[in-house]
């Protein structure tokens, strides 16, 4: 079955503009597959928790050594990364905050980026392996940036880490820049999406 794994990382949660993005991007993809699944993540509604020492430590030990604690930490970022292996397509509503990630994605990526399940380390070097999968990214950001800041770069090498590189970006930019620039971005990017790829493929 399709799935589509929809987070939205903004602070506003639903009422964010990337949010509202990827909410219209996963409307459309519903229309394409009625018969498809669709896993939502709100990382404000619901935060990760930061990735502490006990936390990295629990990920390494063998169930039988782990603590009631740390199995529930090994339990909550295996729910994480199930939702990930289950999906075949990924909408990340992302908005810049201080020129990076909002902290919430962060303690996300740091909770399914784990050794012997989502990545493995070879002599060639590290090798993602959620493989198969394409990503769909609501960029918003108050500024114009148009390629120059380091977010998109940033979910690339991370993404592509974990095996993810098929990746399609949708900014929407300037949007503190007045409300004549909010409404000209927001319907760009909605064109974007409208036009995008992925959806028009599979409708096929
Ligand atoms: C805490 C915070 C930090 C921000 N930092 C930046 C920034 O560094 N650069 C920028 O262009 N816009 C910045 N903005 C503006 C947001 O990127 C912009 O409002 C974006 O649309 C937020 O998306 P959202 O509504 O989905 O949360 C910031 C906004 C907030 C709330």
């Amino acid at each position: 079955m399709n799935t589509l794994l929809y987070i939205q990382s903004s602070i506003f949660s639903d009422a964010g503009t990337s949010s509202g993005l990827a909410r219209q991007f996963a409307d459309k993809w519903r229309q394409v597959h009625p018969h498809g699944s669709v896993i939502e993540r709100d990382l404000a509604r619901e935060p990760v928790p930061h990735l502490d020492a006990d936390r990295f430590h629990a990920f390494s030990l063998p169930a039988e050594q782990r603590s009631p604690a740390q199995q529930a930490a090994v339990e909550y970022s295996d729910r994480l990364i199930e939702e990930l292996q289950r999906a075949d397509t990924l909408v990340l509503g992302l908005p810049l905050y201080n020129f990076g990630v909002p902290s919430t994605l962060k303690a996300y990526f740091d909770h399914v980026a784990r050794a012997g399940i989502t990545f493995r380390y070879t002599a060639q070097g590290s090798v993602g392996l959620l493989t198969g999968k394409r990503a769909v990214v609501f960029a918003t950001r108050g500024g114009i940036y148009e390629g120059a800041d380091t977010q998109p770069q940033y979910i690339r090498n991370f993404l592509g880490f974990l095996g993810i590189e098929a990746i399609e970006f949708v900014f929407a930019e300037g949007l503190a820049l007045g409300e004549a620039s909010k409404q000209r971005a927001i319907a760009q990017a909605q064109t974007e999406l409208a036009g995008l790829q992925i959806l028009q493929r599979q409708a096929a």
